[in-house]
């Protein structure tokens, strides 16, 4: 497909997430060739930069994350696409001299790509300012807005963002982003559902007793305390990254793959969530935060330590919840999750656990417990599909042991890309199947209101897990006695 050409413009260019994920993964399209010979790269920054300095930031960043080193011709190439525009965003001569920037059509490709890579406080007020000279204004050429998470930081927040922002823009020309939605075993969530019809029989009640997704990092909150300990986990990753994952594996087959068939069946599994009344949050939801100690041999600060968090901070680190998708597939089976930072491992996995065998054919043999199959599947740092069965251990006797059916998603000299490529070449492309819409932002917000609301008054206390562990040693949100974290995608002993 001829890819067209564009200008991209990065508001918050020097901020982290440009640096670690955004202009390296301009740079590996470019490598990949993805981009039209014109597309250029303007970047918005406060500093007073000129492109000599700007050049030599780039480079810095793309020592740390270009795969296989800087490629120096690709880099020069990549050089001649960069602009850095000195300007604060807060006033509107900023966005006067942008747009006398962006007039000169035969630098800038007229179609547009603005990366909101700032706080979300002021997506609203920069979107204002970007009608105004009329930046926003399709009429020859398309102008579409990359808005990053959390889109509002609660249900009645997320509609007055979206009200301001849909006076200036249409739905079409607003990209949600939720970068998760974007990464390879993700898509391979609904490429192993639906591209095979051996799971989709199972696939349901009947056989699967319960569905864990689990999010752990090692990584503490670094110097994001700012934006940190007013959101906490539940809204920086649960409210977001979770429930799509939840959704993808929930969701039935959509019509086709187009993103209005996909986003309604995604739309369909949210709305079928059971709501948590706020007198039940204690059952549903569960928040802890880290205290010091140790990750890979190394003594770390607890959350309250970190600077920038202020005193007597109950913002979690750690949250988890069970959901209920009440609807003929999923009715009566749980949906444990679970994210956290400063854990044992860092690691994405969903985990699905079916019921036990109908009979204990085997219970009077020397079978080991009676074990339940698990479908592990795996989506990083390992990406993987595993499937755990057991079977008999060579031998006269009946004992059994469980083993692994692996099916690697990547070969080892596969690479892989990482989620913002191939999204901020979606955009191009006006492909909006992973992005979010609006209703799903809604009623993701609907789910997890009744918690953070009820955690928000409960300031007193917060129950906290040393650094490096798997969190707080908590079984309240199981059903069953047989219901337990699955920490591994090595077999459990
Ligand atoms: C971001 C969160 O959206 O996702 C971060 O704000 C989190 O707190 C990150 O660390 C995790 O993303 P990934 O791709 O590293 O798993």
């Amino acid at each position: 497909m001829k890819i067209e050409a564009c200008t991209y413009i990065i508001f918050g260019a020097t901020g982290n997430l440009s640096r670690i994920k955004l202009i390296p993964a301009l740079y590996h399209l470019d490598v990949e060739n993805r981009l039209a010979k014109e597309t250029k790269i303007v970047s918005l920054g406060r500093r007073a930069w000129d492109k000599e300095k700007w050049v030599s930031e780039v480079r810095a960043m793309l020592e740390e994350k270009a795969r296989g080193g800087i490629d120096e011709s690709v880099f020069n190439r990549f050089v001649e696409r960069l602009h850095y525009h000195q300007g604060d965003m807060q006033q509107a001569d900023c966005y006067t001299q942008l747009n006398v920037l962006l007039s000169d059509n035969q630098e800038f490709p007229q179609n547009m790509a603005f990366y909101l890579a700032i706080n979300p406080s002021d997506f609203s007020s920069v979107i204002e300012q970007l009608s105004k000279p009329k930046l926003l204004d399709e009429e020859q050429f398309w102008r579409r807005v990359i808005i990053e998470k959390p889109f509002g930081t609660d249900l009645e927040s997320a509609r007055s963002l979206q009200n301001k922002i849909s006076q200036y823009l249409r739905e079409e020309q607003i990209y949600r982003i939720d970068h998760y939605l974007g990464k390879g075993m993700v898509q391979n969530v609904l490429v192993y559902r639906f591209a095979n019809a051996m799971l989709e029989p199972l696939w349901n009640r009947n056989y699967i007793d319960h569905i864990q997704i689990t999010h752990s990092e090692q990584l503490g909150i670094g110097s994001r305390a700012q934006y940190y300990d007013h959101t906490g986990a539940m809204r920086d990753m649960l409210q977001s990254h979770l429930l799509q994952l939840l959704t993808l594996v929930a969701m039935e087959p959509p019509v086709s793959l187009d993103a209005e068939d996909l986003r309604d069946e995604k739309v369909k599994v949210l709305k079928s969530i059971r709501p948590i009344p706020e007198e039940a949050v204690h059952a549903h939801a569960f928040r802890a935060q880290y205290a010091a100690g140790e990750i890979n041999g190394e003594q770390v600060k607890g959350y309250a330590q970190e600077e920038g968090v202020s005193e007597g901070s109950v913002t979690e680190t750690y949250a988890a919840m069970k959901l209920y998708v009440d609807n003929w597939r999923w009715r009566g089976v749980p949906f444990y999750m679970r994210t956290g930072k400063r854990m044992e491992k860092a690691q994405s996995t969903i985990s699905i656990c079916f019921r036990h065998a109908p009979t204990g054919l085997f219970r009077h043999t020397q079978a080991q417990k009676n074990t339940q199959n698990w479908l592990l599947l795996g989506i990083q740092p390992e990406e993987c599909i595993r499937m755990e069965m057991t079977v008999k251990e060579p031998g006269l006797e009946m004992e059994t042991r469980v083993v692994n059916l692996n099916a690697s998603y990547r070969n080892d000299d596969e690479q892989a890309s990482d989620a913002y490529e191939g999204l901020l070449l979606d955009v191009v492309q006006g492909d909006r199947s992973l992005f979010l819409r609006y209703d799903e932002v809604e009623y993701a917000w609907k789910i997890v209101d009744p918690i953070i609301n009820k955690w928000a008054v409960d300031r007193d206390y917060i129950e906290t897990y040393p650094a490096g562990s798997w969190g707080p040693n908590e079984r309240r949100l199981f059903e069953k006695e047989s219901q337990h974290w699955r920490n591994t995608l090595k077999e459990e002993k």
